[in-house]
């Protein structure tokens, strides 16, 4: 975003008017189809009940499903209509959120926790929105909730922005920001939890322009993940078919990576044309136009959303860089982080603590540390303290030795290649400040 001049930073509130949330639809769509085991009252999220059922009994279960129709054709005509999709999970997915199917499909099922057959309820659409009140009294007509997602932040202030900014289509409003959802099962570390952290950008354009910044973004975004490091291989696109599009979307791609339990979405791309800004403004009662100045006219502008999880695709880096290694007969775990990702940029080591290297250690820590997140570290050999490096991704390691106290340079070892070369004490703050907007 700073590297653009047609795209601006917001940091919208948490809580919002709780009319935002029924002008976007989440008060009456934002929800999840829930089942609960009634044996063993563990409880499941319908729609992804299929990643818990290994392939073997899904086939099990739809076989005996279509045996159990087979005097109904037209109900298995419209099994394997859906089982004629490209995607198998998928495909099981919209057979058990098929209202007419998906009853009967649970009844042949097992539940993942206890084992037994047929003790599902039957679905009930739950809420994913955090509620809160506002105020001492805790009615219905104080209730708040947690945002759901950034987005809505950025569209209801969206003409403050554009006029406080004076930009013109197109332009796009980004921030990154805590989201909360109720969800039924969190799962896999940082790939679903109730809290996490966005990064999102609306992107705001002419109506007419729609596909070609869709395109756009869609290249540009892909492109992010590959630059910062992230395996080409691991990386692909998964094109919404129209029949799954959201409600509000007129084009979609997830952008997904082959996560060590299977592809995940990291981030989606929607083309969500003038949807939202006219449900704000029907439910505010003012409008969000835009003044075209070239054209004379006033519009609400189409807008194309990028919007990436944070933590999720924190967490594909920080997989995507994990790497085990033998080195002179000895095990190395390095995380191969692009340097623009390390947390720690840079660590110090003095190579003794004595002979006067502490003390130079110290000053060149303390230059650096204006610009650049570096690390002091004299504990240990100082071989371990490379490894302690290597472990948490550090790309740079700056030793103090005899040869600095003559020539004042240290050595700045690289973390992948683990190549040494000498460089000018002087001259450490721009050579990693290069190496690191390469
Ligand atoms: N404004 C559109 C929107 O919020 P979304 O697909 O619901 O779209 C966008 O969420 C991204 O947020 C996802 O691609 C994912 O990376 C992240 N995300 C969504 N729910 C999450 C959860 N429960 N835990 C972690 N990340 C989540």
């Amino acid at each position: 975003m700073t590297y653009r001049e047609n795209v601006e930073g917001l940091d919208a509130s948490i809580l919002m008017h709780p009319r935002v949330w029924e002008a976007s639809g989440h008060v009456e769509n934002f929800t999840d189809p829930m089942i609960d085991c009634k044996q063993c009252k563990s409880r499941y999220r319908l729609d992804v009940l299929g990643d818990q059922i290994n392939e073997k009994k899904k086939k099990k279960a739809i076989e005996a499903l279509r045996e159990n129709l087979k005097d109904n054709s037209e109900i298995i005509s419209k099994i394997d209509s859906i089982l004629s999709g490209p995607d198998e999970n998928e495909n099981f997915e919209s057979l058990l959120t098929d209202d007419e199917i998906g009853r009967l499909l649970l009844a042949e099922l097992n539940c993942p926790q206890c084992g037994n057959k047929n003790t599902f309820t039957s679905a009930r659409k739950f809420n994913l929105m955090f509620k809160t009140f506002i105020g001492p009294v805790e009615d219905s007509g104080s209730v708040v909730y947690l945002r759901p997602e950034t987005a809505q932040g950025i569209f209801v202030n969206f003409l403050n922005v554009q006029s406080a900014s004076r930009q013109k289509l197109p332009f796009g409003i980004a921030q990154i920001g805590k989201a909360f959802r109720n969800e039924i099962n969190t799962k896999n570390f940082l790939f679903r939890t109730r809290e996490f952290e966005q990064m999102e950008m609306q992107f705001f354009v002419k109506p007419a322009d729609d596909k070609k910044w869709f395109d756009y973004w869609k290249t540009e975004r892909l492109n992010w993940y590959k630059n910062l490091g992230m395996s080409e291989e691991k990386l692909r696109y998964h094109d919404h078919p129209e029949n799954k599009l959201a409600h509000y979307a007129k084009e979609a791609t997830d952008i997904e990576y082959d996560f060590p339990f299977g592809w995940g979405e990291m981030e989606g791309i929607h083309n969500r044309t003038n949807f939202d800004l006219s449900k704000h403004e029907e439910y505010s009662g003012k409008s969000l136009k835009f003044f075209d100045e070239e054209a004379k006219e006033k519009y609400l502008p189409f807008i194309i959303e990028t919007s990436a999880g944070a933590s999720r695709s924190f967490m594909a880096f920080l997989i995507d860089a994990y790497s085990e290694e033998e080195v002179k007969g000895e095990q190395r775990v390095v995380l191969r982080f692009h340097p623009k990702l390390a947390p720690i940029k840079a660590a110090i080591l003095p190579l003794v603590n004595k002979d006067g290297m502490p003390e130079i250690a110290r000053e060149i820590e303390k230059g650096l540390r204006r610009n650049i997140k570096v690390f002091y570290d004299d504990k240990g050999a100082v071989g371990r303290r490379y490894r302690r490096q290597d472990e948490i991704g550090t790309p740079f390691c700056l030793t103090v030795d005899t040869q600095t106290l003559e020539d004042k340079t240290v050595t700045v070892r690289e973390r992948d290649s683990m190549e040494q070369v000498r460089v000018s004490i002087d001259e450490l703050s721009e050579h990693l400040l290069k190496k690191l907007s390469d």
